[in-house]
C-alpha cells in the first residue's frame, strides 16, 4: 500500500495534506525518514510508521457499515446504475474495498464493506453459520405459527428445477404485515423466494443485522461509517479470526 494512501485512510489528513507531511520529512518508517509519498509499505513496516515523532496507527484493513438505499446495485462499479462504489469516501477509494455478500437492487440496509478478504469469506460462507436478519414487509394474510415451524425445520423451495432444502431459519412475527427472518446462508433472493413460497410477496426488505453488527436505530439509507473497534472485534470473534 502507498504510504500517502495509508496515512490518509488512517485519519492523518487528506491525500494532499499527508503528501505535504511526507515531503517535508515529517514521516519516518523504522526511524528512517521517508520523503516519497508513493513508498510502498506492508507487513512489519505498518507498525513502525511515525508522524512528527509519534507512532502512527496505520490501518491495513478498512471496515465500513453502509446502509444501502433502494435502487443501488451491490457493485463497486457500473456504467449505468447507481452502485455502492459511489458511496465510498474519497480517501478510501483504491483501498480495494468490496461488499461482503450481496443485497438485491431493491433491498435496503446493512452492508459491510471491507478489504479484509478472509473476514469477508467467513461472513458469507454457509459453513460459518453467521446469522443475518431481515425485516420484511409483506403482502397478504398474516403469517402464523405454521410458517414459523416450517422455517425452523428448514423450508423446501420448489421454485427451480431441483427442490432446495434450506437451513433452518428463525421467523419472528412483528405485526400483521411485518416479519423478521434470520438466515445463516445466502442463497440468491432467498428471503423473497421464501415469502413467495408462502404466497406473501415482499413489499420491502431491509437487512438489520449481520452477526453481532446491527444497523443503528436511526440509520439513514445512504449513510456510511467506519465500524467501531468493538464491532470489528465482535466480527473477528464470531468468525474465529481472534
Ligand atoms: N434475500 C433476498 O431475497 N434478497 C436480498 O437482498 C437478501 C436476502
Amino acid at each position: 500500500m502507498r504510504l500517502d494512501k495509508a496515512l490518509a485512510s488512517s485519519g492523518y489528513g487528506t491525500r494532499t495534506e499527508v503528501r505535504s507531511l511526507i515531503t517535508k520529512g515529517k514521516v519516518t518508517i523504522g526511524g528512517i525518514q521517508v520523503k516519497d509519498p508513493g513508498y510502498h509499505i506492508s507487513g512489519d513496516d505498518l507498525n513502525t510508521v511515525a508522524v512528527a515523532g509519534s507512532p502512527a496507527m496505520i490501518k491495513e484493513h478498512i471496515y465500513l457499515l453502509f446502509d444501502k438505499p433502494d435502487e443501488v446495485l451491490t457493485a463497486m462499479e457500473d456504467p449505468r446504475l447507481p452502485h455502492v462504489g459511489q458511496f465510498i469516501p474519497p480517501n478510501l477509494k483504491n483501498r480495494k474495498i468490496s461488499p461482503v455478500g450481496r443485497l438485491d437492487y431493491h433491498t435496503t440496509g446493512l452492508l459491510i464493506l471491507t478489504n479484509d478478504g478472509e473476514l469477508s469469506h467467513r461472513l458469507t460462507s454457509p459453513s460459518y453459520d453467521i446469522p443475518k436478519t431481515y425485516e420484511v414487509v409483506y403482502e397478504g394474510a398474516p403469517l402464523t405459527s405454521l410458517e414459523k415451524e416450517e422455517s425452523g425445520e428448514g423450508i423446501i423451495l420448489d421454485d427451480t428445477d431441483e427442490k432446495v432444502k434450506l437451513k433452518p431459519a428463525v421467523l419472528e412475527l412483528a405485526d400483521e404485515t411485518v416479519a423478521r427472518i434470520t438466515l445463516t446462508e445466502g442463497k440468491t433472493h432467498e428471503v423473497r423466494r421464501i415469502f413467495a413460497h408462502w404466497g406473501r410477496p415482499v413489499i420491502t426488505l431491509r437487512r438489520i443485522s449481520v452477526g453481532p453488527v446491527r444497523l443503528d436505530k436511526d440509520s439513514a439509507e445512504g449513510s456510511i461509517r467506519e465500524l467501531t473497534g468493538e464491532e470489528i472485534n465482535a466480527l473477528l470473534k464470531v468468525t474465529g479470526l481472534i
